[in-house]
């Protein structure tokens, strides 16, 4: 089974480029069935969890074909399966979105319930709630999702809590809707907004995105589109923590600075450099790191996706921080990782209660979900001494090239599959 080993020490230094947004990529490759026409999509990152969506469209019947290792040419004017069940769909979170697009389009379809990431109960009342108003008929049996409709009709819809993945998938649907649908309370993300934009360059009729109320007008038909997903938020997010937690000076190049405004700040809170040009961000750790509170809150605020990330930061700060995670009620699950490698940490509901320790200790440590993978793999960077990462496939699942980039920025980290290699490492690195 492969592993990281990561000999912790070395400060980050250096440039690194971000990819797409995957959490747009995947609404955006979805959407794409919705026109018979061709569509062109850039800047889709090559991580596991668009590869999953993509060979799960493809059993669909839907063309597919890689142009480079970041653009895709996508047609589907012959799908054959409105019932979307293969094992590869089971696996990620965003199969839903399926049930937005097909729905607008042929009124009907199938889809086996969301899987992702564990990090606690994910309910899918709210997308279902949309679907029902604009007069779709929506059953959950089997394991499936099944929904059809006559007629999708324009209506007004409030979302009783704020979701990324329910305001996404309605505004899908209403795109192809008779009349006008208005989702007030809607998720204001950077990728809720790239899909209205990819929708609008499609013919979609979409106002108001990025803000709570979003005004959808329906129209009979989409058209194809060349489309440019927007800088992954998390990834940029993640390595400019990568700068703060290993004392480091990096700079994340092709972003776009205004979606990093709230890591920015935190950044800023604990005693870090930040130095924001047209699409870069650099962040300087030179000094002790300050202790701080931060709540996790739907965008413009914290992002729930960066919470690890800065918990790893604070436990190496001076002081107590208090984390509360607002967003989803199981994700302190690093925790216990993040103690055995010398954190002291205390959670309590919602709430980690972080107590600053002068240094980490490498240990080894075992991925339990994408987002606290990458803030365990960046704890084990500042460590002192070996670490061995397990369960890497989870990080993957939304960073390209994790450890070929945190190589290039002066990480001492690698992939092994053997006992014999972990040694040849340790002897390298020793
Ligand atoms: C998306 C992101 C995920 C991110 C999250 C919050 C993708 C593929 N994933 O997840 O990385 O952490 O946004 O920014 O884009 N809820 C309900 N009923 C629903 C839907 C959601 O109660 O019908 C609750 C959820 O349980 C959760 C909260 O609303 O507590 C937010 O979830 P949501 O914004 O929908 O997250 P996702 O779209 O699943």
């Amino acid at each position: 089974m492969e592993q990281y080993v990561i000999k912790g020490g070395n400060p980050l230094v250096g440039e690194v480029e971000i990819g797409g947004a995957k959490n747009a990529a995947l609404p955006i490759i979805a959407a794409s069935l919705m026109t018979n026409d061709t569509v062109h999509i850039d800047n889709i990152p090559d991580v596991r969890d668009t590869d999953v969506l993509l060979k799960s469209i493809q059993t669909m019947g839907v063309f597919v074909e890689r142009t480079g290792r970041h653009s895709l040419t996508i047609n589907a004017s012959q799908i054959q399966h409105l019932v979307v069940e293969d094992d590869n769909i089971k696996k990620i979170r965003a199969s839903y979105y399926l049930i937005g697009a097909l729905l607008a389009k042929y009124k009907r379809v199938e889809v086996a319930l969301p899987g992702g990431c564990n990090i606690g109960s994910r309910a899918i009342d709210l997308h279902i709630k949309g679907f029902r108003a604009l007069g779709a008929e929506v059953t959950i049996e089997h394991g499936l999702i099944k929904t059809k409709a006559e007629r999708l009709l324009g209506s007004h819809i409030y979302m009783d809590s704020v979701s990324v993945g329910a305001t996404i998938n309605v505004m899908m649907a209403a795109a192809m809707a008779e009349g006008t649908t208005i989702i007030e309370n809607a998720a204001k993300e950077p990728h809720v907004v790239d899909l209205a934009n990819f929708l609008n360059s499609m013919g979609a009729g979409i106002k108001g995105a990025g803000t709570d109320v979003i005004r959808i007008k329906g129209v009979p038909k989409l058209h194809g589109t060349d489309y440019t997903i927007i800088p992954d938020q998390i990834e940029a997010g993640t390595y400019m923590f990568a700068a703060a937690i290993t004392k480091g000076d990096v700079t994340v190049k092709n972003v776009i600075p205004k979606h990093l405004e709230s890591i920015s700040a935190k950044l800023l809170e604990i005693g870090c450099e930040v130095e924001e040009s047209d699409d870069a961000v650099r962040v300087v750790s030179s000094k002790p790191l300050q202790h701080t509170h931060v709540k996790t809150l739907p965008y413009p605020g914290f992002p729930t996706d960066m919470q690890p990330q800065i918990a790893v930061a604070l436990a190496l700060s001076q002081g107590t921080s208090i984390v509360t995670e607002t967003i989803f009620d199981n994700r302190f699950k690093y925790v216990d990782e993040l103690t055995r490698m010398g954190a002291s940490i205390k959670v309590e509901g919602n709430t980690a209660i972080i107590s600053g320790v002068n240094k980490y200790t490498g240990a080894s440590i075992t991925v339990p979900d994408l987002r606290a993978g990458a803030a365990l793999i960046l704890a084990a960077l500042a460590a002192d001494g070996y670490s061995t990462v397990e369960e890497i496939q989870y990080v993957a699942r939304g960073y390209e090239d994790f450890h070929l980039k945190l190589q290039s920025l002066g990480a001492q980290i690698e992939v092994v599959d053997s006992e014999r290699a972990l040694q040849k490492f340790k002897l390298k690195t020793g």
